[in-house]
């Protein structure tokens, strides 16, 4: 099992005036055993792996296009989040889904140019409220990973971010009952699907972690980190999640 990892997904948040924020996460992380990963908007990945220096905190992107150049205005693609300095690239979250009409095809051509640039892919799944209350997340989250996920995929190339989109910045989270549950499934089914390779795939939760949740969250089993949004963007409150990872 590759280490465990405290993701923080900056969305459309920062700037320049972001450093002093980064800076004092370094000293806080300088000792944990888990990978830390920050995900700036594009334009800060340069500038983040600048801040970044010599410390183990790890850069990643937030989407890639599937292809790996071309006339494709305002997209980036895999190879060039890798030239800046990235090592992951967050595919298939909510919001991109939701935004911008992502299916899981497109997903699993994205995580495909992922791994073809040498990138980590954090494959997100997740069901709607209305979904979670039609007692059929277990089936959208299948559905999700079945369609979403490319052949060749190893525990080394491929993080899944279970994150429940009712979750999401509402500050409501599942019972720890139902992280459980969908974590295990998850485990199952890629398990059952990759062999050892499904079983040593990292399962991040996403959805509303925050420093007085997140020890709680990280004791359910086959949770092996967290995809944190808000939280993310204050040090403080991310390395007091980081520390209890
Ligand atoms: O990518 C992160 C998730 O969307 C979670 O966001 O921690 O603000 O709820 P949140």
């Amino acid at each position: 099992m590759p280490k465990k990892l405290a993701a923080g997904n900056w969305k459309m948040n920062g700037s320049s005036a972001s450093a002093p924020e980064v800076a004092a996460l370094l000293p806080r992380i300088a000792d944990v055993s888990c990978q830390v990963l920050l995900c700036p908007p594009a334009t800060l990945v340069t500038s983040m792996k600048n801040w970044a220096g010599s410390s183990d905190l790890l850069i990643g992107g937030q989407d890639c296009h599937a292809n790996e150049s071309g006339a494709h205005t305002g997209d980036i693609s895999a190879a060039m989040l890798a030239d800046a300095g990235a090592t992951h690239v967050i595919l298939g979250h909510s919001e991109r889904r939701a935004d911008h009409g992502e299916t899981d095809a497109m997903v699993k051509a994205k995580t495909r140019a992922a791994h073809a640039a040498g990138l980590v892919a954090i494959v997100c799944v997740g069901e709607t409220e209305a979904e979670r209350d039609d007692s059929r997340a277990l089936d959208v989250v299948g559905a999700q990973i079945a369609g979403s996920l490319p052949d060749g995929v190893t525990g080394d190339s491929t993080v899944i971010a279970y994150e429940p989109v009712w979750a999401i910045g509402t500050g409501r989270t599942p019972t720890l009952e139902q992280i459980g549950e969908v974590h295990d499934f998850l485990r199952d089914t890629l398990t059952r699907q990759l062999g050892t390779e499904g079983a040593n795939l990292r399962l991040l939760y996403g959805g509303s972690v925050k420093p007085g949740n997140a020890a709680e969250i990280f004791a359910v089993s086959n949770v092996d980190g967290a995809l944190v949004g808000g939280a993310s963007l204050n040090s403080s409150d991310f390395s007091g999640i980081i520390e209890a990872l």
